[in-house]
């Protein structure tokens, strides 16, 4: 109820703000620009303290023109309808996870494929190299908007009422996945039934049987509260998948050089404090989880899960050319790991 209220001041307040931008004066507050962001993870989640660095390094270097405003919580929608409300220039930023960028550039499906990197230290090597992400992170300039920099969201991991020890334990069960065709059809070639839906529907869903579980990392027990309805999560691991901070194109291309010099500072800053927090913040998770909401946490043959979808790597290259190269690269990063041992 009282989120209700805060989502629909939230909206009022925009669409104010909106209608103030659309007459030509900019969103401005006091001669400020104020700048919109927005993200659907809760206030003490990595994401949003990294926003506060975004945020504290953009008010300490501009704080005469700018001033950051986050709205966690999907206070303004949903993924999807918030990178709509950044492509109109509604809102400045927005987090979204790739799944929820698939649509607008075939790249991005990449990180739904299934065991794409061979450990957390080469998600991370690849996810670091900037250079390389630029030309990844150029590729939704058509839709209107752009990546600046990106967020660890872990490993995905799936959960559910029931314990999930082999991949023959999903066979019957209705599993919620995020709305990207190859999530979809991920979770169906597992053997469950892929039931796509807004990560804000996952609790009540659960909890009333729609579905019998989910796969997230394992802040989703705890910071949204699955770990209420959901007692068993698996360790499969069969997707680290990053979220992306995403910019309003026009917006950056509106920046005079040293702002932009910024604004990029400040996204990267964003990313180191997100980083060390999310370390911290699964471990504590887990103990959360465990000791205050009953969760067990399984350790389970990760191989036995991986041979049900590997033939997807094949079927996704052959199906969309446009990740090809990026695969590569990442093939590459995981041979010379291999190399190195
Ligand atoms: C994680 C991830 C989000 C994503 C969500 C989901 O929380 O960080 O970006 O939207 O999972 O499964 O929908």
């Amino acid at each position: 109820m009282v989120r209700g209220l805060w989502k629909k001041l939230a909206v009022a307040a925009l669409t104010a703000a909106t209608v103030i931008s659309a007459s030509g004066c900019g969103s401005l507050t006091d001669g400020k620009r104020i700048i919109r962001i927005s993200h659907a993870q809760s206030e003490t989640h990595p994401e949003h303290l990294g926003l506060l660095a975004f945020k504290e390094y953009v008010e300490e270097k501009l704080g005469d023109k700018y001033e950051v405003q986050i709205f966690p919580n999907e206070l303004l929608g949903s993924a999807q309808k918030a990178i709509e409300l950044t492509q109109t220039g509604a809102i400045d930023f927005v987090v979204a996870g790739t799944a929820n960028l698939e649509t607008f550039a075939d790249v991005y499906e990449i990180f739904s494929m299934p065991y794409l990197f061979d450990s957390e230290e080469i998600y991370k090597e690849v996810m670091m190299d900037t250079d390389y992400m630029e030309n990844i992170y150029e590729s939704t300039d058509e839709a209107g908007f752009r990546v600046v920099t990106w967020y660890n969201a872990g490993t995905r991991n799936f959960y559910a009422k029931t314990p999930i020890n082999t991949p023959d334990d999903l066979k019957g069960k209705k599993i919620r996945v995020q709305q990207s065709p190859a999530s979809v059809n991920m979770v169906n070639t597992f053997g469950a039934a892929a039931a796509p839906m807004g990560f804000g529907e996952v609790y009540t869903a659960i909890q009333q049987g729609v579905i019998d579980g989910a796969e997230n990392n394992e802040l989703a027990l705890t910071n949204n509260k699955h770990g209420e309805v959901a007692k068993y999560y698996s360790y499969n691991k069969h997707q680290m998948v990053p979220d992306m901070l995403v910019a309003n194109l026009k917006f950056l291309n509106g920046l005079s050089a040293e702002e932009l010099a910024v604004f990029k500072e400040a996204a990267a800053i964003s990313t180191e404090v997100e980083l060390e927090e999310w370390d911290k913040s699964i471990e504590e998770a887990k103990q959360i989880a465990q000791n205050d909401m009953g969760v067990q946490f399984l350790e389970v043959d990760v191989n036995a899960f991986k041979e049900k979808v590997l033939p997807l790597h094949q079927q996704m290259l052959e199906e969309n050319p446009a990740i090809v190269d990026f695969y590569n690269h990442i093939q590459l990063v995981n041979e010379n790991a291999k190399g190195g041992n």
